[in-house]
């Protein structure tokens, strides 16, 4: 399977990357940035600098700066100033492609019809360009999968809305309503997928040189969430979805309309899931609603601390 990974380093981003080098029988295509939980420049050295960590054959294509029509509003509280929390990895310029990330995404799609997943754990807005620009993507994806939103359970940024759907709702509502399968990787599940102090020992005992630099990144995530959210670890979002996208097997999905609100004062970047065609629209997007937490983070783990390649 071909991926094109779009993202915004941000440390459960770098696992993602991290976990999607590892995954067998896969194709990434590349790495698209875009600004998010820092601005894109951050977010693109921070992509370039974990490719290297990889030593990838892959490259990273700058994206949108901004959401659609808003400010960006970044999130450095929880992954700190430089974006990858206590880690200090050396620079990877040599990663960053000249192509837009844009222009690399529908040319990929055009390459490869029908063989591409996008992935998207950040805000929506290149995936979301990129329809805009090419009307015909929708139908040429084999599908997106997104880290977003929140159903069935209360946000993270307000009590409304996840983060990456707060960000950007705009390109949100584009890319839930373009035709294309869409699985939305959200809250609901991605709260359940915590990573402890326990598995960083694990990964700081056991991973090499990676596991060392995920567990400085890790460790400054935990503190965050161990501090603010009162759970017992922190939750590893984006490679869930990383995840799911390879294996359908990890969760439960109902298939509804998600309506994103682009309008409310206080609801802004809600995902409204109609699970009772109140509404009475097509369904348009696959929410994950339960997750086998066990056997992904057994995945997880065994991925991360494979050292083969
Ligand atoms: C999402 O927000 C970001 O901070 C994370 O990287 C993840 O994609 C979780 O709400
Ligand atoms: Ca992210």
């Amino acid at each position: 399977m071909k991926i094109i990974l779009d993202v915004d380093p941000g440390i459960d981003d770098a696992i993602a990357i991290a976990l999607a080098h590892k995954w067998p029988g896969i194709e990434i295509l590349g790495i698209t940035t875009v600004g998010g939980n820092l601005p894109l420049e951050k977010t693109t050295d921070n992509g370039g600098k974990i490719l290297k960590l990889l030593g990838a054959n892959y490259k990273v294509y700058p994206g949108m700066a901004q959401p659609l029509i808003r400010e960006l509003k970044t999130a450095e509280n929880i992954h700190g100033p430089t974006g990858l929390g206590y880690a200090q990895l050396p620079e990877g310029k040599e990663y960053i492609a000249d192509k837009h990330g844009v222009d690399f995404i529908i040319e990929q799609v055009n390459k490869y019809p029908k063989e591409i997943t996008l992935i998207g754990v950040g805000p929506l807005t290149n995936i979301a360009t990129a329809i805009k620009k090419d009307p015909s993507l929708p139908q040429k994806v084999r599908g997106i999968c997104v880290m977003g939103g929140a159903v069935f359970t209360q946000g993270n940024v307000t009590p409304a809305a996840e983060f990456n759907i707060y960000v950007d709702p705009e390109s949100a509502e584009i890319v839930f309503n373009c035709g294309a399968e869409i699985i939305l990787v959200g809250l609901d599940v991605t709260l359940k997928v915590l990573l402890t102090r326990e598995h960083l020992e694990i990964i700081q005992k056991k991973g090499g040189s990676l596991g060392e630099s995920i567990g400085e990144m890790t460790k400054f995530y935990l503190e965050r969430y161990l501090d603010g959210n009162k759970l017992p670890g922190c939750a590893l979002h984006d490679p869930l979805a990383v995840a799911v996208a390879l294996d359908k097997s990890l969760v439960s999905m109902e298939k509804m309309y998600v309506g994103v609100e682009t309008k409310g004062e206080l609801t802004r970047g809600a995902t409204i899931g109609d699970k009772l065609s109140r509404f009475n629209k097509k369904p348009n997007v696959y929410v994950c609603t339960q997750v086998d937490s066990n056997r992904f983070l057994e995945l997880f783990l065994d991925r991360i601390l494979d050292h083969t390649n």
